[in-house]
């Protein structure tokens, strides 16, 4: 379905589905955790610089994917939404409202509305505790219901993620881990939230397993259009889960953009080493095969990351301007965002930077006396303008050009 929007030109022009309004908005987000010396007086000697400086924003009612590899700051992102952490810095507006400075108290009402899914059904359920307490203990701790009510809630919502109602009296280590992350499904549904972050909800569970849970989950936003942030380490997993998707490198956004831009035009050289490791069904029906590209060496720590691009001790296409200046995460099409001073097509990344005369320096990154840096900013969402990487002009919806 299509639908009119007005350009910013003032002509009118066709665009995809109508795009729902945000309620989760998270801007130049940030989390440092210090690192302390050993030994009686502990000093802070550096910062673990685990998320930092992230925009996005979830649809309500829709789904963000948050793919990366381990350790690039996807459950610190998920836990500074949901408030388990304070962040350094930035905003997490939910519904409008700021959460970042809230104090618990203050959270509180919120708590109902915003719920997780952690990664780990086998750690995150207290063993003590019979599935009845487990899923019920919101439902006490908000007063979500009476008293009198909370069991026969407790054995609708067991019901609702597929799990027998008759077994609230079992305790978690008579579940299998697929039946144990429905259980964990069940406590974060049980306040009825708005927003879900579902943190690598099936990555500890057999392939098997996975696409039943992630059906439950598809089937649950449909049916009661709670808005998710999808996290994993798999871009598989999320693609038909999410119509975006964003792609973290220690701990920066290095590409987000729609499913369509995402995995058929990836322009960031790590995207498209992740989806190189995706088998791909249709590819290999056909008697193709994707190029497989491999990214060598370690992730670096994130304590003392990288100069400029955090990626290029690891990138086949870095070269000078890479260590010396950060790419900007870039807006290149109507809903496409990618930070490389080298985006391209895959085997079609441009000799010369396409940033540098954006960022009014000469090609190899040093400074250029007579240029003029533009600010890109770092704002959450997509504007109406953006720049294209072929005819290297700022560009609007309508397709005209509106700066060199
Ligand atoms: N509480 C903490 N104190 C210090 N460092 C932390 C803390 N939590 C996470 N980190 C560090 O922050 C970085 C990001 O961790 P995070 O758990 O967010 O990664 P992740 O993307 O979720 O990885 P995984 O796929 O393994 O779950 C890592 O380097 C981690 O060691
Ligand atoms: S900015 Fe340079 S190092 Fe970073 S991804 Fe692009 S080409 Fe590679
Ligand atoms: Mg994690």
């Amino acid at each position: 379905m299509t639908e009119q929007v007005p350009a910013t030109t003032g002509s009118t022009l066709t665009t995809g589905p109508a795009r729902r309004e945000p309620i989760l908005e998270v801007e130049d987000l940030k989390m440092y955790f210090p690192v302390k010396s050993a030994g009686l007086v502990r000093r802070t000697v550096g910062h673990v610089q685990a998320v930092d400086g992230i925009s996005f924003e979830v649809p309500a009612g829709g789904s963000l994917g948050l793919v990366g590899e381990s350790g690039c700051g996807k459950s610190t992102t998920g836990r500074m939404i949901t408030r388990l952490y304070q962040p350094t810095g930035g905003q997490i507006r939910f519904e409008g409202t700021d959460l970042a400075p809230l104090s618990a108290r203050q959270m509180r009402p919120v708590r109902r509305d915003v719920q997780m899914i952690f990664q780990d059904p086998f750690s995150s359920l207290n063993p003590r505790h019979t599935v009845g307490a487990i899923v019920g203990s919101p439902l006490r701790t908000h007063d979500m219901v009476p008293k009198d009510k909370v069991l026969s809630r407790v054995q609708e919502l067991l019901e609702v993620v597929g799990l027998n109602p008759e077994h609230y009296n079992r305790y978690p280590n008579e579940f299998s881990g697929g039946q144990r992350q429905r259980i964990g499904i069940a406590r974060a549904l049980a306040l009825q939230p708005k927003l879900l972050v579902a943190d690598e909800p099936v990555s500890a569970l057999d392939v098997s397993i996975q696409a039943q849970v992630v059906n439950l989950l598809q089937d649950l936003q449909k049916e009661f259009g709670i808005a998710f942030l999808f996290i994993a380490h798999d871009l598989a997993v999320v693609k038909h889960f999410c119509p975006d998707v964003a792609v973290m490198y220690l701990g920066k956004i290095v590409e987000i953009a729609d499913r369509d831009s995402l995995y058929d035009h990836p322009k960031h050289p790590y995207t498209q080493a992740l989806l190189s490791a995706v088998p791909d069904v249709k590819q290999a029906a056909i008697g193709g095969r994707r190029e497989r590209i491999r990214v060598t060496g370690d992730v670096p720590s994130p304590i003392n990351p990288p100069s400029g691009c955090r990626f290029r001790t690891r990138c086949p296409a870095a070269q000078e301007i890479c260590a010396r200046v950060e790419p900007p995460l870039m807006q290149i099409g109507p809903r496409h965002k990618v930070a490389c001073h080298f985006a391209g097509d895959l085997g079609h990344h441009p000799d010369r930077p396409v940033t540098a005369r954006l960022l009014g320096v000469e090609d190899d990154g040093t400074p250029d006396p007579g240029g003029t840096p533009t600010d890109l900013g770092n704002k959450p969402g997509f504007s109406e303008t953006w720049f294209d990487l072929d005819q290297r002009t700022v560009t609007s919806a309508s397709g005209t050009p509106e700066r060199g």
